[in-house]
C-alpha cells in the first residue's frame, strides 16, 4: 500500500494543499523520485508514446506498453500514488472490455487508472470505480483525439467550450472519479472547473489556480530542447547535461585516459 492514497489526495483538496504529479515510465527514474522527492503522484502516461517511443502522437501506445512501463516504474516506487493512463481503443469498444483492461494495468502495480474523455465516459467511471478501481478523467487538450480537434491547440477559450468542459467535469466526478487532469485550458477556466468540484484538479498548461499540477518528465528536465511547449518551465539543462558527459566519456575512450587503474580488474598472479 502506498503512503499516497486517493484519500491522502482528497484531504490535500481539502486542505489547500498543493498535489505534485509527474510522468514516469522506468524503475531508474520511479527510484529518486519517490525515495528522494516529494511528489504525490507518478503516471505511466501515454505520453510514453512519444518521449520514449518516439512516435507522432499518443495513438500506438498499447496496454502492453503501459503495463510494462507500470510493473517497472512500481517495483521501484512504494510512497507515491501510481497511475496507469488508459491507452487509446482500451477503454472505448465496450465495458467488458473497458474492466479487463483496467484489470491488467492494476495486476501490473496501478492504483488508479485515467481516461481521456467527458460525460460519455460515465458508465465506464462508474463501473470501475464501483469494482474498486479509482478512476481520474482528464479533460481539455485530450491528445487521443489529436486529430478531432485538430492539433495540440488550446480548449475551453468560448463561452460554449467552457460551459462544455465544465459539464464533462461534473458528470466525471458525479460518475465517481476521484480526481480529474485539466490540460491545456485558459487558467480562468481552471479556477471555475476546480472552484466547482469536490474532487482535486490537476492541470497541465491550465494555470496555477488547480489543485496541483503535472509535468512530463522529461520536458521538465528537458531531454528534448526542440520540444518546449508554453506550459513547460524547463528546470534542468537535461539534454545539454547529458550528452556533454556522454562526449566526456567517447573522448576519454579515445585518448585512453578511460579506464583509469581504479576502474581495471587484474588476475592474482599479476598483482
Ligand atoms: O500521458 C501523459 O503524460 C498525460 C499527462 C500529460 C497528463 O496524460
Amino acid at each position: 500500500m502506498a503512503n499516497i492514497t486517493i484519500q491522502k489526495l482528497q484531504e490535500k483538496k481539502t486542505a489547500q494543499s498543493l498535489i505534485s504529479a509527474l510522468t514516469c515510465y522506468d524503475a531508474t527514474f520511479a527510484k529518486i523520485l519517490d525515495q528522494h522527492t516529494t511528489v504525490d503522484i507518478l503516471l505511466v502516461g501515454d505520453s510514453l508514446g512519444m518521449a520514449f517511443k518516439g512516435e507522432d502522437s499518443t495513438l500506438n501506445v498499447t496496454i502492453d506498453n503501459i503495463a510494462y512501463h507500470m510493473r517497472a516504474v512500481s517495483k521501484a516506487a512504494k510512497r507515491s500514488h501510481l497511475i496507469a493512463d488508459m491507452p487509446f481503443l482500451s477503454y472505448q469498444i465496450n465495458e467488458d472490455e473497458t474492466l479487463k483492461n483496467a484489470g491488467v494495468l492494476m495486476q501490473a502495480g496501478a492504483h488508479a487508472v485515467k481516461l481521456e474523455g467527458g460525460a460519455s465516459l460515465q458508465n465506464s467511471i462508474r463501473r470501475l470505480a464501483n469494482i474498486g478501481i479509482p478512476v481520474m478523467g482528464h479533460i481539455g487538450l485530450t491528445p487521443q483525439h489529436i486529430h478531432a480537434l485538430g492539433g495540440y491547440v488550446v480548449q475551453g477559450k468560448t463561452k460554449t467550450a467552457k460551459d462544455r468542459l465544465l459539464n464533462d467535469a461534473l458528470a466525471i466526478q458525479d460518475a465517481g472519479a476521484y480526481a480529474l487532469v485539466l490540460e491545456c485550458v485558459p487558467e480562468e477556466v481552471a479556477q471555475e472547473i476546480t472552484a466547482r468540484l469536490h474532487i482535486p484538479t490537476i492541470g497541465i498548461g491550465a494555470g496555477k489556480y488547480c489543485d496541483g499540477q503535472i509535468l512530463v518528465l522529461y520536458d521538465l528536465l528537458d531531454l528534448n530542447p526542440e520540444f518546449r511547449p508554453k506550459f513547460v518551465k524547463q528546470f534542468l539543462d537535461g539534454a545539454a547535461l547529458i550528452a556533454n558527459a556522454c562526449q566526456t566519456y567517447v573522448n576519454e575512450v579515445n585518448d585512453k585516459t578511460f579506464p583509469e587503474p581504479k576502474h581495471t580488474y587484474h588476475s592474482k598472479n599479476t598483482i
